[in-house]
């Protein structure tokens, strides 16, 4: 490698179910936009169509299943072998529905980013959709952030907002929350990737610059 390249970032990506955010990094890769290798995909559920993106992707994939742990510590200990195994630079949650234990998230403090399907730190948790409806919310959206011991609660690095029509149910808007995700999550990855994103003293920064609390704010382009 000459020392003008850039090195290929490796990833191990998280994921309990359909994968749709997995999808999105896997067609960056793909058109040459994403400058990583994605060395790994990890579910804590058998039969995801998950996984099936991944095999189609020709991406290694192993599944732990929680239910064959006694504790929550003994499983988060197993997940860390495995994903280490692969060398990771970076640990993307795409969709995986698993309370972590702090040494979990220690270990990862600054390599590893969650997605989120609010505008946090509203809406922590799950049923956000609806949550917001039933607020009155003008805006809602989806945070990609930093993971730390607090659920739900790192720094944010980017979100996107989507207005709530008078017309959504909480599917009509889950569904325009997640094209937005499948653009931002990409986004993040690159800016990590490209080491323009960093998590310092607890705060997100990006190309040197702290970010606000909401992180970069992206407006999304709804016809
Ligand atoms: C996504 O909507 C993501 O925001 C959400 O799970 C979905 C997974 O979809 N994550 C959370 O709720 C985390 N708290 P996918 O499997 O199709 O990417």
């Amino acid at each position: 490698m000459s020392s003008t390249e850039v090195k290929t970032l490796r990833v191990v990506v998280l994921i309990s179910g359909s994968g749709s955010n997995l999808q999105a990094l896997i067609d960056g890769v793909a058109n040459g936009d994403l400058p990583i290798e994605i060395a790994a995909v990890i579910s804590n559920r058998p039969d995801v169509l998950g996984l099936t993106r991944a095999t189609n992707a020709g991406i290694p994939t192993a599944v732990l299943d929680h239910k064959g742990f006694a504790s929550r510590e003994a499983f988060d200990q197993e997940l860390m072998r495995t994903i280490d195994a692969y060398n990771p630079g970076l640990v993307v949650l795409a969709g995986f529905m698993r309370i972590l234990t702090a040494e979990f998230t220690q270990h990862y403090l600054g390599r590893m980013i969650n997605i989120h399907p609010s505008l946090l730190p509203k809406f922590q948790g799950l049923h956000t959709h609806q949550r917001a409806i039933d607020a009155g919310e003008s805006h809602h959206g989806v945070t990609v952030h930093f993971v730390t011991a607090e659920l739900d609660g790192g720094p944010a690095i980017v979100q996107a907002l989507v207005p709530v029509l008078a017309s959504d149910d909480a599917s009509l808007l889950a569904k325009r929350v997640q094209r937005q995700e499948h653009v931002i999550y990409p986004l993040a990855v690159k800016w990590f990737a490209q080491g323009d994103l960093k998590m310092q003293d607890g705060k997100a920064e990006l190309k040197g610059e702290l970010l606000p609390a909401c992180g970069y704010q992206i407006e999304a382009n709804e016809p």
